[in-house]
């Protein structure tokens, strides 16, 4: 008796308990059939990082001069943004001012990438683009390369701050720069894609329209260099580059002493359309509406 009186009070709280429990079960079921239908939500975050070339132990050393104008901010972010999936990568950013930013120090440190934040002032005679930046940078990668590598293995790149970069770029093209890597580059000499001439899997010249007969036609974005050769030169972006027109990156390549026998090119596959993986974008100055009175920006930090 006492036995079914237990069970009698029981009954319906054991019921509802079972109902509840199915009808989580039911949740958690619909909600794995719907992750399961929709696979390319996660294998797209998950793709870059899980190619074999990221499996490699060479450091990408990116080098990024960049100074204070209003979209710097913006720009950076997005190449933080960019960078912070790519594995073993050190960011050398150059700041073109007396002092570092602490805004730009901030959004370095928020990152988790392994970087270097120094400031160098453009020095007088030198053209302000990040010649100057790009130098220092060179410099302090042969003095202090000990300091920033696990290995003595790693892959130069200049990346400028406003360009926009597929994250392809790094991890298939860049990270297997040998000797000297070159691919295309979107939007810019006055064209929309700027590539290297490919035959035989050798670069013959540079389909380019401006100062085509450049020895190296190919924009700062546009190679690579592995460390190695950065190391056995001291090359650097002097103040002036007449053999580039006055673009420095043939001097830079021909200083260092690479030729076009050197080359590796990346994406060239003349039997499919390619990826573009680079694009050599311009963020504009924003139209800000002048007033007498000093601009306003509500409390929040903006740079202008
Ligand atoms: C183009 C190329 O993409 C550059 O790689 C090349 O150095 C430059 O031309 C050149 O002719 O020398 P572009 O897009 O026209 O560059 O110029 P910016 O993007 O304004 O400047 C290139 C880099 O230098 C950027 O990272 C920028 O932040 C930096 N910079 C620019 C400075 O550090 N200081 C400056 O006063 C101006
Ligand atoms: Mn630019």
């Amino acid at each position: 008796m006492i036995k079914l009186s237990w069970n009698l009070r029981h009954r319906p709280y054991n019921a509802q308990a079972i109902l509840l429990g199915l009808f989580f079960f039911i949740i958690l079921v619909k909600l794995y059939l719907d992750l399961t239908a929709n696979p390319s939500f996660t294998r797209k975050i998950m793709e870059p990082s899980s190619k074999n070339s990221d499996a490699s132990n060479r450091t990408i050393i990116v080098v990024t001069p960049t100074y204070k104008r209003i979209t710097r901010l913006p720009d950076m972010i997005r190449l933080a943004n960019t960078l912070a999936h790519v594995k073993n990568l050190h960011w050398i950013v150059v700041e073109d001012g007396y002092g570092i930013v602490p805004a730009v120090r901030e959004l370095l440190e928020k990152t988790n990438l392994s970087y270097t934040y120094m400031a160098h002032k453009t020095a007088k005679g030198y053209p302000t683009r990040g010649w100057y930046q790009r130098t220092m940078a060179l410099r302090y990668i042969r003095s202090s390369w000990s300091k920033i590598l696990r290995e003595h293995d790693a892959v130069v790149y200049f990346a400028d701050d406003d360009n926009a970069y597929d994250v392809r770029l790094f991890t298939d093209y860049i990270r297997n720069v040998n000797t000297l890597g070159v691919w295309a580059v979107g939007l810019v000499g006055g064209a929309i894609v700027e590539a290297p001439k490919v035959v035989n899997h050798k670069v013959t010249g540079f389909n380019v329209r401006w100062s085509p007969n450049r020895r190296f036609a190919v924009d700062m974005a546009g190679f690579a260099i592995n460390l190695k050769y950065i190391l056995n030169s001291d090359a650097v972006f002097g103040k002036d580059c007449k053999r580039g027109e006055g673009a420095p990156e043939t001097c830079l390549i021909e200083d260092i002493g690479l030729d076009l026998e050197d080359i590796k090119p990346f994406g060239y596959d003349a039997t499919k359309v390619q990826d573009i993986m680079v694009w050599h974008t311009k963020t504009s100055p924003p139209e800000i509406e002048q007033r007498d009175e000093p601009i306003d920006s509500l409390g929040y930090f903006v740079e202008y």
